[in-house]
């Protein structure tokens, strides 16, 4: 069976740790490799509420977003969710975990039955406990270990090779 493949992720553009002011993030740039890879279809987790460009403001909010368990909400919708089997689902890593944004985005689909396939960027924390904290939000879903990079390397050519053969690794197609 030919699979039907989504690459969702969120990423903040703008100032960020270690790479200064970008127009694209890193995680971006990591989501654009991937469903060019795979040929799977892009999906942008937009907020309503955009985050500060400044590093320092959007950390503060970040942090306050995560100790009151809030459910920033998203602009945009994925009219055809039911047509894909897997999903690459990609974050940034921030305060140790996936931004909250993350957690509006999988309670609002069905995700019964899908195979999830986490990637991420960081600054230290690696994957930090974000896949465990995924399969034990997405019950009914297999969720495959993923990939994580550093956010500056994933700007790097090199990491279209990292990422190719950690694809080929993962046998999906
Ligand atoms: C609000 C915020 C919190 C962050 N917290 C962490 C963290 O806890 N651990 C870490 O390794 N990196 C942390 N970072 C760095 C990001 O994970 C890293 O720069 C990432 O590549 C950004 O991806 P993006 O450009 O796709 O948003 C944080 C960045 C921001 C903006």
């Amino acid at each position: 069976m030919k699979h039907k493949i989504l690459v969702a992720f969120y990423s903040k553009a703008g100032e960020n740790y270690n790479v200064g002011n970008v127009e694209t993030g890193n995680t971006e740039i990591m989501a654009q490799n991937i469903a060019e890879l795979v040929a799977g279809d892009l999906f942008k987790i937009e907020p309503i509420t955009l985050y500060p460009d400044n590093y320092e403001k959007a950390t503060i909010i970040a942090k306050e977003e995560l100790i009151t368990n809030k459910r920033p909400e998203i602009k945009n919708t994925i009219t055809n969710f039911e047509d894909y089997d897997i999903i690459f689902l990609g974050y940034p890593i921030w305060w140790g975990t996936y931004p909250m944004i993350i957690n509006t985005f999988m309670e609002s689909y069905n995700f019964n039955g899908k195979t999830i396939i986490p990637f991420n960027t960081h600054e230290g924390s690696g994957l930090a406990n974000t896949y465990q904290e995924i399969r034990q939000k997405l019950g009914n879903c297999k969720v495959l270990n993923g990939l994580a990079i550093n956010g500056k390397a994933a700007r790097n050519s090199f990491s279209k090779e990292t990422i190719k053969n950690w694809l080929m690794n993962l046998n999906i197609n």
